[in-house]
């Protein structure tokens, strides 16, 4: 099976791609974070990223397409995809198509998660990760069970986006309603949009999600 989960910064989209890939195996495929490992590790495609992330403007298509790509090349085939801030505009959306078809996959689903955006900006500037694992947490609605100590893998290192302040967030809002908000109609003329309370608690959405895949 392979999904999209759509939503505006914050939405939700990571803390439920996490929680499938533990349910179902499936992967995660989030170009956010993709694009932060090649920052971290001073890759071309990182050297160009940077400045473009922490404004909260989009990179551009050409890579974050040829990104997805690569990632996909490197699965199983049997391996289900969670598309998650991917695609973003509509010429990322054809890419999809293309890259999907090549590789003998189709979309199954595309889940919207929908929030109202005035919540956003205290999830995103309450959010931090596990530096070790990746593994999400934030200051008011998800701490882990011992604090400073990482639920997953025991780590005791955290870490924040640079991009997660409130003036870079607006920013990515605003982009993601003019440029990805209107790729929606693509996916709803198929009949494969289906849409999920984001603002109900975690395992609500969860379980939202669960009763789609089915
Ligand atoms: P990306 O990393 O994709 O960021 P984003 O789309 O802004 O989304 P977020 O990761 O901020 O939110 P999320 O929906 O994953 O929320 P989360 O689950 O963490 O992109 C970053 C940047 O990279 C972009 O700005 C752009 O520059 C570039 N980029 C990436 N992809 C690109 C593309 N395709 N094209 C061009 N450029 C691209 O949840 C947030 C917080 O809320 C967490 O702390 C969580 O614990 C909490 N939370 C989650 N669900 C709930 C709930 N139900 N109730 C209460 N709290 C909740
Ligand atoms: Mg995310």
């Amino acid at each position: 099976m392979n999904i999209i989960l759509l939503g505006p910064p914050g939405a939700g989209k990571g803390t439920q791609a996490q929680r499938l890939v533990e349910r179902h195996g499936m992967k995660q495929l989030s170009t956010g974070d993709m694009l932060r490992a090649a920052v971290k590790a001073g890759t071309p495609v990182g050297l160009k990223a940077k400045a473009i992330m922490e404004a909260g403007e989009l990179v551009s298509d050409e890579i974050v397409s040829a990104l997805i790509g690569d990632e996909l090349d490197a699965m199983p085939t049997g391996t289900g995809a969670i598309f998650d801030g991917y695609p973003r505009t509509a010429p990322q959306a054809a890419s999809l198509e293309a890259i999907l078809a090549s590789r003998g996959r189709a979309l199954d689903h595309v889940i919207e998660l929908e929030v109202n955006e005035d919540a956003l900006v205290e999830r995103i500037t309450g959010r931090y990760t596990c530096a070790a694992c990746g593994k999400g947490y934030h200051d008011t609605f998800e701490q882990p069970a011992v604090a400073g100590t990482c639920d997953k893998c025991g780590s005791h290192e955290f870490k924040r986006r640079p991009d997660d302040n409130e003036e870079t967030v607006r920013t990515r809002m605003a982009e993601y309603r003019a440029k990805t908000a209107p790729i929606l109609p693509i996916y709803e003329a198929r009949g494969i949009v289906s849409r999920v309370d984001g603002m109900a608690d975690m395992d609500a959405v969860t379980g939202a999600i669960e009763a789609i895949l089915v």
